[in-house]
């Protein structure tokens, strides 16, 4: 495992540059690159800044890491941000997210046994939670099933996530926090006793976690 904090005035120009590496360093390995996308408006920013001409998008396998129980079209929706943003301009496989078992199957199929995505794109919420792991959720524990329905938070109370275990298997994981409001978690996320915060999962990865963080989000760590 290798972790990388840096800390960057334009989060999106960072996030961009390192997505784009990530995923080109995979399609240069294995000729496609497994992707699992997050939603908030973190991630949304970088979506917003690629390009079609970026790279080879028919390379490129999108997954959702989490999503909301709602239709597809709704305005809720991560996989309808995403679209707008930046899926409906490129030429990639998508799947999108609708419901646990069966995405859990599909990830098996295409991720086969070690079931590791490339690059995992996560964000981090106030509230210290990744993916739709929140503070609390009985399925921060689950430790056999890759794809699970989870309680969230409003406006989107009822969740699709992937679990802990599919998290600390991805190959590269790009957490992306920006923003003051996150400050105090970050510091104890990434200094504090671990256990108290789902994002302190990621200090279980077995590939390598970069977290790129802004300077308001980067105000309360020791080491900057
Ligand atoms: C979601 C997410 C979630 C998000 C964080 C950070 O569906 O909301 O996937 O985990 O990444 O809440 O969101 P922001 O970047 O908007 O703070």
């Amino acid at each position: 495992m290798t972790v990388r904090i840096q800390v960057v005035d334009d989060l999106p120009a960072a996030a961009t540059a390192a997505f784009l590496s990530a995923v080109r360093g995979a399609i240069a390995r294995q000729g496609r690159c497994t992707v699992a996308l997050s939603g908030g408006s973190t991630p949304r920013a970088l979506y917003d800044r690629l390009r079609p001409d970026d790279l080879d998008w028919s390379k490129v396998v999108f997954f959702f890491g989490d999503e909301r129980a709602v239709p597809l079209a709704d305005s809720l929706s991560n996989f309808r941000m995403v679209w707008e943003t930046l899926l409906r301009q490129v030429s990639a496989t998508i799947h999108p997210l609708t419901h646990a078992a069966s995405y859990e199957a599909l990830l098996r199929a295409e991720l086969g046994a070690g079931g590791a995505f490339d690059v995992m794109l996560l964000g981090m919420g106030d509230d210290g939670h990744t993916a739709s792991l929140f503070p609390g959720s009985p399925v921060l524990s689950e430790r056999q099933r890759w794809v699970v329905d989870a309680p969230g938070v409003a406006p989107a109370p009822r969740r699709f996530t992937v679990t802990a275990p599919v998290i600390q298997r991805a190959r590269e994981v790009l957490v992306l926090v920006g923003g003051a409001g996150k400050a105090k978690v970050l510091q104890e996320v990434i200094e504090g006793p671990r256990g108290k915060y789902p994002s302190q999962l990621l200090h279980e990865a077995a590939g390598s976690v970069f977290w790129l963080v802004d300077t308001a989000a980067s105000a309360c760590l020791a080491a900057r």
